[in-house]
């Protein structure tokens, strides 16, 4: 079962951010992977594709949902999961209510951690990502030179080396996928790069760190080159010595006067212990809770009321010798609302024009950032429509058997409805984002297990959604079907069973196919359209194809786009621009991104089918590809001109 061992390193991958061990809350590890990504999806779908068997030939036949057994195969949300209110000195919203989730809070229990066995299994073999165009017999990959796990005890030095080589005898490039907490990558200023990295005990286990190395000839082909770190514990304790502790986040954030402001602080200590927060001369106003699950961990709320700077200093004191202490400053750059101004209508309001619904995703939790009043305001007047950029996935809503945490996603519902914006659920069914235990299951209950989920987040949301992504990412990225553990239980039926579970649940809700990289002509785009046409010959109730348009700033294939969708159009499916930014590549301006974006928009306006057009967020603060600031406000929410075009093309001009 290759997916298997991959998707486990995938997911393993994602927690090598520095909130592996830190035990953050969903919110900075949400953010924390975006920043620590850098990605764009494709980077981690890499799955050859799976040949169907009739591919070509006789399509199937339609299935007939049996009912879920009774009783379920895991308990259904009970009273239990459901959210209580959530007291308003740990947000930033004020007109209406959030609520939170009871219990006690589920981490590490989500994701195995990588184990000794798979240290042993030796080092992982590159993922390699091809893009369309590029032969490996003629063009052959980048790789790193004579790298193996390492181990070593807490307290010790990592220090790895990265050779990188290309077969045509150039020197090919690299980024490190994120970095493990306290560690650097440097430069060595002769090619080559070195991971360094002093180790505690608060890193003990086995850790996976990747470089991506980048080929000389094309900036898309790549390999992605993973290497264990095995931290064992220190054999002469008293040999570690015990630094400061700190916080997270140590972050500087731009807000508007006049809003609450509530940041999240967790007290951080390398050595693995809990130190103690105190805020050193606070501003008046400025007070920290405890949260309620855990108390450990303190917010900070604050009213800034005239633009300025304001510098909190928050003192942490070491859990084994309070007298030793550190001190890191969180800085507001408090500015008046009318900076955050935006002149001309707002998107939204112009796509209603010409006929299209204009929309963004949400960031999990942003009322619990320092700047959720603005980052709320901007959004609430600019979106039409919205997706939870996370909040919905599998790995949020349900991460262990028969326990659910709807918190999240109610309050972005309740959002959604003080806005009177539409709701995409995203997404029912994808290969990622799942919790261990789903991805543990075994073949003969995915089925059910499937089942189950749809039915009961569509049970919870159906009233409040309008769009549904049922299956994501269903396609490999060399045409054929992406292998997962849905295609390995049940085949390319996963899809037809899901669709009717959905139809069955939602009778009015427009059904969606979402995929990557079918902004362009390829044997992906071919894989996509011969699949939608056994689904249709099936009777498998598709009503739209989303195409997501993770593209970046040297997108320049508009024909293909428009005939791709002329294609899907023609099948009588509808069309959604789901997660639209523009990564900026090359050193490429924002004049050329935003001309990116025009021609998007004016490619959808074009085809009557293009019915919705989302961007995967807004700002480049939230973005999951933020180190390439793929959105159209900046981080402090300036516009872009990528805005300007927005607005221009969205109004037809
Ligand atoms: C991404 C989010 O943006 C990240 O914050 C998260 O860590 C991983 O998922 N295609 C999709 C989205 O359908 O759900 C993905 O969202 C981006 C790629």
């Amino acid at each position: 079962m290759p997916h298997r061992k991959r998707t486990r390193l995938t997911m393993s991958l994602l927690r090598t951010s520095a909130a592996r061990s830190l035990r953050l809350p969903a919110l900075i590890t949400g953010i924390l992977f975006g920043v620590l990504s850098g990605c764009s999806s494709s980077d981690d779908n890499d799955d050859p594709g799976v040949d169907i068997p009739g591919d070509s030939g006789d399509p199937g036949t339609t299935v007939v949902l049996e009912p879920l057994p009774n009783p379920p195969l895991t308990e259904a949300p009970s009273a239990d999961d459901e959210p209580v209110p959530f007291d308003s000195v740990f947000h930033t919203v004020t007109d209406y209510a959030l609520v939170r989730d009871t219990g006690p809070r589920i981490e590490d229990d989500i994701v195995a951690d990588l184990t000794e066995a798979d240290y042993a299994a030796g080092l992982p073999e590159a993922v390699i990502t091809v893009p369309a165009g590029v032969d490996p017999a003629i063009n052959g990959a980048p790789y790193f030179e004579g790298l193996s796990n390492v181990r070593v005890e807490a307290g010790q030095l990592v220090d790895i080396r990265y050779v990188p080589r290309d077969p045509e005898g150039e020197l090919p490039g690299m980024f490190p996928q994120g970095l493990p907490d306290g560690a650097t990558f440097d430069d060595n200023f002769d090619g080559t790069k070195s991971l360094r990295w002093q180790t505690y005990q608060a890193d003990l286990g086995v850790t996976a760190f990747t470089v991506v190395a980048v080929d000389p000839a094309n900036s898309e082909y790549r390999s992605s080159q993973t290497v264990l770190i095995a931290v064992d514990p220190p054999s002469d304790p008293a040999s570690v010595p015990n630094i400061a502790p700190s916080i997270l986040p140590i972050a500087r954030y731009t807000v508007r006067a006049g809003d609450p402001v509530s940041i999240f602080i967790i007290g951080t200590d390398r050595n693995g212990t809990v130190p103690s927060i105190e805020l050193l001369d606070p501003p008046a106003n400025a007070f920290l809770t405890p949260d309620e699950r855990t108390p450990e961990w303190q917010i900070l709320q604050a009213v800034p009321e005239t633009a300025g700077t304001i510098t909190f200093d928050v003192l942490t004191r070491d859990a084994d010798d309070p007298a030793l202490t550190g001190l890191d400053q969180i800085i507001l750059d408090v500015l008046e609302p009318a900076e955050f101004e935006r002149s001309g209508d707002r998107l939204k309001t112009i796509a209603a024009g010409s006929g299209i619904e204009f929309g963004s995703a949400i960031s999990p939790v942003f009322y619990m950032q320092a700047d959720g009043g603005v980052y709320e305001s901007i959004a609430g007047s600019e979106f039409g429509v919205m997706t939870p950029e996370s909040s919905m996935k599998w790995i949020a809503i349900n991460p262990l058997p028969g326990r659910f945490e709807f918190a999240d996603m109610d309050n972005l519902v309740s959002f959604a409805r003080a806005n009177a914006m539409k709701v995409r659920g995203h997404p029912l069914v994808w290969h990622r984002s799942l919790p261990d235990w789903v991805e543990e299951t075994a073949v003969e209950d995915r089925e059910v297990h499937m089942r189950e989920y749809i039915t009961r987040v569509m049970t919870r949301y159906s009233d409040d959604v309008d769009y549904w992504d049922v299956i994501n990412e269903p396609v490999a990225d060399e045409g054929g079907l992406r292998d997962s553990l849905w295609l390995e239980a049940m085949g390319e039926q996963y899809m037809d069973i899901a669709f009717a579970q959905a139809r069955e649940l939602d009778p009015t809700a427009i059904l969606v196919l979402n995929e990557y990289d079918i902004g362009f002509a390829g044997p992906k785009f071919d894989a996509l359209l011969s699949l939608l046409d056994r689904l249709r010959a099936r009777e498998v109730p598709v009503d739209a194809v989303g195409f997501q348009l993770h593209v970046s700033s040297n997108f320049d294939q508009f024909d293909e786009l428009a005939s791709n969708m002329a294609a899907i159009a023609e099948r009588g499916l509808d069309i959604h621009v789901t997660e639209l930014d523009v990564a900026i590549v090359d050193d490429d301006s924002d004049q050329i991104q935003a001309d990116i974006y025009r021609g998007i928009v004016e490619t959808c306006l074009a085809q009557s089918r293009c019915k919705v057009l989302q961007s995967w967020g807004f700002t480049d603060r939230y973005s999951f590809r933020t180190g390439q600031t793929p959105l159209y406000l900046d981080r402090d929410y300036a516009v872009k001109p990528a805005y300007q075009a927005l607005q221009e093309s969205l109004g037809g001009n």
